[in-house]
């Protein structure tokens, strides 16, 4: 196939064109790099440097493409709560920009990336794709509501859509891995620590309902996670939106991820306990059962898998597969 990746210069969007130039498909990134990295777009991937309000029509216009995988947007919980309209602004308003270009140039098949802050707090775990969706935050609202666009422009307009709603994202592949700034998720600042980098980590909230009182959260290898993508993509069904949770089905504890990479890197990692995160829910785990049962999709690597994987990477080495 020949096809668009929206964000390919950012953490996941790497990993995904890697995967797709690996099975032979024609990949074009574009991005803005406001988050993403040029160098962290694959050789063999035509590199595109634009927003999607600007660039996606003219891209897409050179025509011969047969979809899109949509991983552009701000992906920031924090900063969505204090600039919710940035979040409505280029997570919607980019993607409602991105299917007006795709229908005027014919483009019908689209796998969107997103995200287990649809639910918010969840009733019960693990999560199902037709439990209530109530973000609590912007961030989660913004991909909620591209999810509600996609399933009304697949019903006007024929298109083939799939929405994947990741949970926690880790790991790195092939020499792509994770270079946030600021970096705000668990894994890269407990290796930091490792790392020499930082002197301690802290762990947000020690009094969760949960068996060490810290946050339980489902962790998914960045390499199972973009395998999802190209078996989504075969799955497109002209006229309809699927919707699937990509996670692993297992929780770990803040106190347990911190354990395994202590015994990964070998280091003592410091812990400074504080107070809760606003805004982060006790626990998070995904019932991966319906992409397993009808794409036949499964997580292949655990978290000690993700862990030595980032850790290489930080430390220069390539991840998984390398
Ligand atoms: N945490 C710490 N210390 C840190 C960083 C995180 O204790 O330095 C805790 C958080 O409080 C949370 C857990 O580790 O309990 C995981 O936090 P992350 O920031 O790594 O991930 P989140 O669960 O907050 O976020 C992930 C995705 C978001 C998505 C969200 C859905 O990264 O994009 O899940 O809830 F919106």
């Amino acid at each position: 196939m020949r096809l668009l990746v929206t964000g390919g210069a950012g953490y996941i969007g790497s990993v995904v064109t890697a995967q797709l130039l690996d099975a032979g498909h024609e990949t074009v990134v574009l991005d803005d790099c406001s988050k993403g990295h040029s160098e962290s777009v694959p050789p063999g991937a035509r590199f595109v440097r634009g927003t999607l309000r600007e660039m996606a029509e003219p891209v897409l216009a050179e025509g011969g493409f047969d979809g899109v995988v949509h991983l552009a947007a701000k992906s920031l919980v924090g900063e969505s709560v204090q600039r919710p309209g940035l979040y409505f602004s280029e997570n919607l308003g980019g993607t409602l920009a991105l299917l007006e270009a795709m229908r005027r140039t014919g483009v019908a098949r689209i796998v969107f990336s997103s995200t287990a802050a649809t639910y918010g707090e969840p009733a019960g775990v693990p999560i199902v794709e037709t439990d209530p969706t109530l973000p609590t935050n912007p961030y989660g609202m913004s991909k909620l509501a591209v999810d509600t666009a996609l399933t009304e422009h697949a019903r006007l307009h024929g298109v083939g859509a799939v929405s994947l709603r990741y949970f926690n994202v880790a790991g790195a592949h092939r020499g792509y891995g994770e270079r946030h700034d600021p970096e705000t998720h668990l894994i890269p600042n407990v290796l930091a620590v490792a790392a020499g980098a930082k002197e301690s980590v802290s762990v947000f909230g020690t009094d969760y309902p949960t068996p060490d009182g810290t946050c339980v959260r489902d962790y998914i290898h960045v390499a199972d996670l973009a395998g999802a993508h190209l078996l989504a993509l075969g799955a497109c069904t002209p006229g309809s939106h699927a919707i699937y949770n990509l996670g692993n089905g297992s929780g770990y504890s803040v106190r347990e991820v911190i354990e395994v990479c202590r015994r990964v890197t070998g280091h003592p990692i410091p812990v400074v306990t504080g107070p809760r995160r606003a805004g982060d829910p006790a626990v998070l785990v995904a019932s991966a059962a319906k992409i397993q049962a009808e794409l036949g999709w499964k997580a292949e690597r655990d978290l000690s898998a993700m862990v030595t994987d980032a850790w290489a990477f930080m430390s220069g080495g390539a991840g998984a597969g390398a």
